[in-house]
């Protein structure tokens, strides 16, 4: 894995080419996930490791990506933790947490007796993935599990969980720690099964200012991170720390304090810029508008080169800015891959 083109880029190597894989790559735009989830329901493709290693290996296949992600979801820790949660295909939760009371109640699991299906399907994975091909795993950020968790679902104006800050600060401490140990649990046991990188999501991180970026989500995901680098220490090997800072605002330059190695950018903001507040240490990646796989072939090869020629050729992987779109063609998705194959082969060339 440690020469793997993913994995140089990610540790800002030079590479011969841009690595590329897409957010949500394994789901419903693909006619051969649509078949499977014809027969068997989002959980329990999640909870069945043969499902799950099927569904990974799908997008590897027809796409020819550099890297697979495991087909799992960030709130599939929460029935463990004590939350029922269902999905249609958005996730729903029955009783959210909202009190100091609810905090309390919630378990902090051990992932080996918690969700050892995950563990599982990444050791199938591993065994059936080519050796050019690493296995991404991942959780939720603790601010945004935290944010499932006290909204129960979508949210509009996420007035619950901006309340819980606000209004009770040490209950909302108390519950990101929580989903801090859970979570960290979850990705350093994933390491010890074999994913070859560690991502976390943190898809509503986008809701708070800089100083309250920091006091509630950043501590959060550098312990997480930290468990990580512990376990790949004990291992004796070298995991990227991928974080995805959804909807990254004023606090882009907190994102160095995370412990992550490479940070993943959504298309509100160009990536050169992004890079001046990352500093140099870090790899992005992104950061395609999931919407541009809607246009024609040409628009995208042209979107595709304009990001390519944003990140330069060090330290970058492709990637969409957000999940891919249920309605894209799955043809679209390969006229990504192979552009942006093709365009950042001739640039080194
Ligand atoms: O291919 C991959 O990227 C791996 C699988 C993956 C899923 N969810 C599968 C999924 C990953 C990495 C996730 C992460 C996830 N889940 C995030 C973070 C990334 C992001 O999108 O911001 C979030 C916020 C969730 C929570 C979640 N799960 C939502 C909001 C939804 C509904 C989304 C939708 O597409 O309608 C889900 C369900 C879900 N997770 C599906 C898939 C393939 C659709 C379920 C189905 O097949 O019916």
């Amino acid at each position: 894995m440690s020469d793997t083109l993913f994995a140089r880029a990610c540790r800002r190597e030079p590479v011969e080419r841009t690595p590329i894989w897409i957010m949500r790559q394994a789901g419903r735009y693909l006619p051969e996930y649509r078949a499977l989830r014809a027969k068997a329901d989002f959980l329990t493709c999640c909870h069945t490791p043969e499902l799950a290693c099927e569904i990974t290996l799908q997008p590897v296949q027809r796409l020819d990506v550099d890297a697979a992600i495991l087909f799992s979801d960030i709130l599939v820790p929460l029935p463990a933790m004590g939350v029922e949660v269902t999905f249609n295909p958005g996730p729903h939760l029955a009783r959210p947490v909202r009190s100091a009371g609810d905090v309390a109640a919630l378990r902090v699991p051990d992932a080996r007796e918690a969700t050892p299906f995950v563990l599982e399907a990444i050791r199938l994975v591993r065994c059936a993935l080519p050796q050019t091909v690493p296995l991404i795993g991942f959780a939720g950020a603790p601010f945004t599990m935290a944010t499932y968790l006290v909204e129960g679902g979508g949210s509009k104006h996420f007035d619950a969980i901006k309340g819980l800050l606000f209004s009770d600060p040490p209950t909302a401490h108390a519950l990101l720690a929580r989903c801090g140990e859970t979570v960290a649990s979850l990705l350093a046991e994933q390491v010890r099964a074999g994913a070859q990188a560690a991502m976390l999501f943190d898809t509503w991180a986008g809701l708070l200012g800089p100083a309250d970026y920091r006091a509630f989500a950043l501590p959060y995901v550098r312990r997480v991170f930290d468990r990580v680098t512990e376990v790949a220490a004990e291992l004796g090997l070298d995991v990227p720390r991928i974080y995805y800072a959804g909807n990254a605002g004023g606090w882009l330059p907190a994102c160095r304090d995370t412990g992550a190695t490479v940070v993943g950018l959504d298309w509100r903001m160009d990536l050169e810029p992004a890079r001046a507040q990352l500093g140099p240490e870090l790899a992005v990646q992104g950061n395609l508008d999931p919407a541009v796989l809607l246009g024609t072939p040409a628009l995208i090869r042209q979107r595709a080169r304009a990001v390519l020629d944003q990140a330069g050729p060090i330290g970058h992987v492709f990637n969409l800015g957000h999940g891919i779109l249920p309605q894209t063609p799955p043809d679209h998705a390969r006229v990504l891959v192979d552009a942006v194959r093709e365009c950042s082969s001739r640039r080194v060339a």
